[in-house]
């Protein structure tokens, strides 16, 4: 008997950035030194006082609710409110492993065409195929900083006044390192609410701000159908704990019933003890904000650093601004790149890991064209805790700093001139 799958599934490639960590795993295993900017997991280490409240919740072996824990719940409340100016309401803050199983959910929930803009993180696409959902890719452009622009998305939704739209914007932005400003999501927000566009807003990078404490959010501007996402992962530097959240805004506040029963039967609820180590997260105390600014600080000094290297030799950048990543581009060697056989972004990844030890991801993995050469630059391959205690001791991230603290950085970097160097 031939055994019958899901199609939309079983069509479905492990995730990029995943399969690109095992790549050069088994090359490190082997002993190959690698520059590997292709991994997007936080280098610092989990502040320890949520580490200590890990600890003392480790006994504890009860089911939570559902949805959370209601102190967490108000807790998450009250620090977006303190810390990212967005006010919701507790009784619909949700609690999950990971914002990623949230915004699955999310996605299975509402019967939407999915508005994607060019540069935006792996999963999503993934995720809307898997329930054979429909996602659309909204041009945009390096001037721009690959940011949606509202005149985009106006003419999207006028061409097609019937769909119900979804827009999911990622800000700081996964893989590009954009932020947007808040006279920007005002301009989105206007075009969302003349058309009834609901926004999924991932921001699990807010307060990896270069220049800020946090990331304006279009929920600021657009409260009513907003649903905003964030996470331990990123900002709490704890991707391995799975904790994420969201918070349902009024238009969408009908679907309590429904997330909480699909929650129930999928996974339960989230780990008793992680959900306590969170408590302690979201109440922000100074030795945690305090450490999330160093961080901060740290990776704007190693983007700044890629960034000013690799434009002198004419690589097209992006302006990173916040999270860990930027997009570099080689279209300006295309001709010589084309010679050696090279015409997508993906074999182009694959000739600078053999040839270069340079691990990038190729961005047809983030909705670009196949033939365009640009690439998701990772920063963070570097050992957080000694960045810091280096930082602290001197607050300057110069040369010297990255050759010290960071080698693999500096060495990668000195990699890609080599081979910009090979195509001039
Ligand atoms: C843009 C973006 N959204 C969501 C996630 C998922 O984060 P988590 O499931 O760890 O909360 C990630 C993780 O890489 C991400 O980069």
């Amino acid at each position: 008997m031939i055994i019958k799958v899901n199609q939309n599934i079983l069509n479905l490639k492990p995730s990029a950035t995943l399969a690109i960590n095992q790549k050069v795993n088994y090359l490190r295993r082997n002993g190959g030194n690698v520059y590997h900017f292709g991994f997007g997991q936080s280098p610092f280490p989990i502040h320890e006082s949520i580490v200590d409240a890990l600890k003392a919740n480790a006994n504890n072996n009860h089911y939570l609710p559902t949805i959370g824990l209601e102190t967490l719940r108000q807790n998450i409340a009250e620090f977006l409110l303190e810390h990212q100016n967005i006010k919701v309401d507790s009784d619909f803050i949700y609690i999950g492993p990971g914002s990623k199983e949230l915004l699955y959910q999310t996605i299975l929930i509402l019967d939407s065409v999915f508005l994607i803009p060019k540069g935006s993180w792996v999963s999503y696409g993934p995720q809307i195929k898997s329930k054979n959902g429909t996602y659309i890719i909204l041009e945009t452009n390096l001037v721009d900083n690959f940011k949606l622009t509202s005149d985009t998305l106006k003419t999207y939704c006028e061409d097609n006044p019937e769909q119900q739209k979804t827009l999911i914007l990622n800000s700081p932005n996964n893989p590009t390192g954009a932020v947007y400003t808040i006279e920007e999501l005002k301009e989105l927000a206007d075009v969302c609410r003349a058309n009834d566009v609901v926004v999924i807003s991932d921001e699990i990078y807010s307060q990896i701000n270069f220049t800020e404490t946090f990331s304006p959010s279009i929920s600021q501007v657009y409260p009513e159908k907003t649903i905003v996402f964030g996470g331990l992962s990123k900002v709490f530097s704890a991707g391995g704990y799975r904790l994420g959240f969201m918070a349902l805004p009024k238009d969408l506040q009908f679907l309590h019933d429904t997330f909480r029963s699909m929650f129930s039967e999928t996974f339960s609820a989230v780990a008793a003890p992680i959900q306590y180590a969170a408590i302690e997260a979201y109440k922000m105390n100074d030795g945690i904000s305090d450490q999330i600014k160093c961080c901060s600080l740290i990776l704007k000094g190693v983007s700044h650093y890629i960034a000013s290297k690799l434009k002198d030799v004419n690589i097209e950048c992006t302006q990173p601004q916040g999270a860990f990543y930027m997009m570099i581009g080689f279209n300006k060697f295309k001709g010589k790149i084309n010679t050696l056989g090279i015409y997508k972004s993906d074999q182009l990844s694959d000739y600078l890991l053999e040839k270069f030890n340079v691990a990038l991801l190729p961005s047809s993995d983030f909705y670009f064209k196949d033939e365009d050469l640009f690439f998701r630059l990772a920063f963070v391959d570097f050992d957080g805790q000694k960045a810091i205690r280096a930082y602290n001791n001197k607050p300057f991230v110069n040369e010297q700093f990255i050759q010290k603290y960071c080698p693999n950085i500096f060495g990668g970097v000195d990699r890609i001139l080599e081979f910009v160097k090979k195509m001039s």
